[in-house]
């Protein structure tokens, strides 16, 4: 997501062959920003303008200390093993990886998973590093208030064995190197409830599609499991998110007493949402979607009548709102609260003609088809 950083074009502009590099340490998060190119542009070639000051621009969105020179970077590094993870260790569990190719092995691998906050001494500053990964990788983020104590902070480590020796005594016989994070705030809810909502989440690329994305979602599923949450939430899921989010939350609707009666042409009811609740924590809307993916699964769609009733009652969740709103100001006439005129105007700039309706339902319906019949695929 280089745009939040160089602006829509993703273009810098001044130099030839321009290598911008940007380590991080793999524990301590200690952060190296360097610029390599083959030559740049003077003022006299581009009539005064500038080339882009490229390291100015990644640090003033960093908020934290970065590192311009190589060796203070690497004399550090020899400081990493001893790094131990903030916060309550929740979890430890291993992920047996397949080999991609023949030459490679299956390979098990060990992961840990911490819980901190605001009042672990050292990880504000932690935080502040690490939330320098999203601006790369979360489409339209922004950074949270930390000094906020509602905030639950999941961090995920691989734990690797250290070998070789070393000079000094270390704490610990692993290496803990960050895989990614997720933050969870926890909204007040009346009258003295919870309703946990999931804000950011990332797994670095390296680490993602071993499955530690729906671990860390379980996880944080199995934290909030008390009385006085009422559900989670997730803000603004990015579509990738969507789907980890929707396997998982398949595999565990399927568990639910209302799954096993479920036929192509069972209806909606709020009583499955309630289930979920109950026993899962998940919210409603999330709930009726599940139910739909899961109806789509035992649907015949070479079964013309089947198919089509299938996809009328999507069409008429769909269509709903629009529906409401229509209705909406028909009673608005009705119960003379609105003139003639107004309610004309009103009419005139909400209606839509059928014809477009329809077309645009049949648009939607069929993006809704094609990512349920993806998860259909993994279940
Ligand atoms: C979205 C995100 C968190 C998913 O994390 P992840 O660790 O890759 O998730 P998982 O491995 O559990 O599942 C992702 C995919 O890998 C597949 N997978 C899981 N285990 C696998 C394995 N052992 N081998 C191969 N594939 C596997 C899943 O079925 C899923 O497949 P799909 O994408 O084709 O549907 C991660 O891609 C990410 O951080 N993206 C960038 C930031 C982002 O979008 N964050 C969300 C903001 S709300």
């Amino acid at each position: 997501m280089s745009y939040q950083f160089f602006g829509e074009n993703e273009n810098i502009f001044g130099y030839k062959d321009l290598i911008v590099k940007v380590y991080y340490s793999c524990s301590q998060l200690n952060i190296y920003l360097s610029l390599n190119y083959a030559d740049r542009l003077t003022k006299d070639q581009t009539d005064g303008v500038e080339p882009d000051n490229v390291l100015k621009m990644i640090s003033s969105k960093y908020e934290t200390k970065v590192c311009y020179n190589l060796n203070e970077f690497s004399a550090n590094l020899s400081k990493e093993p001893a790094f131990m993870p903030y916060g309550e260790l929740m979890e430890e569990f291993e992920i047996e990886t397949k080999p991609i190719d023949d030459h490679q092995q299956a390979e098990k691998r060990r992961f840990c998973l911490y819980k901190a906050n605001n009042s672990v001494p050292g990880f504000v500053a932690y935080h502040e590093r690490m939330q320098t990964f999203l601006l790369w990788f979360i489409e339209g983020v922004s950074y949270i208030e930390i000094d906020d104590d509602r905030w639950d902070f999941f961090v995920l480590y691989e734990k690797l064995p250290l070998t070789g020796k070393s000079s000094k005594p270390l704490s610990s016989d692993y290496q803990y190197c960050f895989v990614g994070y997720s933050t969870v705030y926890r909204y007040y809810a009346y009258p003295q409830n919870v309703r946990p909502r999931i804000s950011q989440f990332l797994i670095l690329p390296p680490f993602q599609r071993i499955g530690l994305g729906s671990k860390l979602l379980a996880s944080i599923y199995s934290n909030y499991t008390d009385k006085s949450i009422v559900d989670i939430t997730v803000e603004d899921p990015s579509d990738d998110f969507q789907r980890m989010r929707d396997i998982y939350d398949c595999k565990l609707c399927m568990q639910l007493s209302w799954y096993k009666t479920l036929a192509p042409n069972t209806e909606w009811s709020n009583e499955m949402a309630v289930e979920a609740k109950m026993k899962f924590k998940l919210n409603s809307k999330q709930v009726r979607r599940v139910f739909e993916i899961l109806k789509l699964k035992l649907t015949n769609r070479n079964d013309p009548e089947q198919y089509r009733q299938y996809r009328l009652d999507i069409k008429q969740r769909l269509n709903a709102p629009y529906k409401k709103q229509i209705n909406d100001i028909e009673r608005l006439r009705q119960r003379k609260a609105i003139s003639d005129t107004n309610y004309e105007l009103l009419m005139k700039t909400n209606q839509i003609p059928r014809e477009y309706r329809i077309k645009n339902l049949n648009k939607q319906y069929e993006e809704i088809e094609s990512e349920y019949l993806q998860i259909i695929e993994k279940l």
